[in-house]
């Protein structure tokens, strides 16, 4: 597998969620994305975006493009410094907020993309990363 392009976002006023939609847009597109996986990736990276904002104050979006023989795709990973998460079964749950939101956003993520692996730690912050593949 060989990765062909990369950059960052970083996160920490709430215009720089729009700013990472934008980013994620661009490169879902040029990766040729169709429009409705385009727009399944970049509402995962909304609600990823939201969460490192919400719960973490700030932290960064660190994106790449993804090939593996004939399918390429994208990797979006969401690293903040925040308090992590205590419980990841409950944050998992469809409408568990500790934030008085919907909770549908890690759930939500997840079931948009095809991968999504995730590291946290107790006053250490989180890593959320996913990926979505696409056929030629
Ligand atoms: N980056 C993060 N740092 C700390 N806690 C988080 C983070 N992302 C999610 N969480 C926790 O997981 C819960 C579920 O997140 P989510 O499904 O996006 O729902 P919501 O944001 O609506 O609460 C949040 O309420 C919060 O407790
Ligand atoms: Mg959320």
């Amino acid at each position: 597998m060989s990765d062909d392009d990369q950059g960052a976002v970083q996160i920490e006023v709430e215009s720089d969620i729009a700013a990472a939609r934008r980013v994620v847009r661009e490169v879902a597109t040029s990766i040729g994305f169709g429009v409705t996986e385009t727009a399944r990736i970049v509402t995962a990276a909304s609600e990823l975006g939201r969460n490192v904002y919400k719960y973490a104050s700030k932290g960064t979006m660190h994106w790449r493009t993804l090939r593996n023989g004939e399918i390429s795709g994208v990797e979006l990973r969401f690293e903040d410094h925040g308090p992590g998460i205590a419980d990841l079964d409950e944050a998992f749950q469809e409408g568990h907020s500790t934030g008085g939101g919907l909770g549908m956003g890690l759930p939500g993520a997840k079931r948009l993309m095809d991968e999504m692996e995730i590291r946290t730690s107790n006053g250490e912050g989180t890593t959320v990363t996913v990926r979505k593949w696409r056929q030629h």
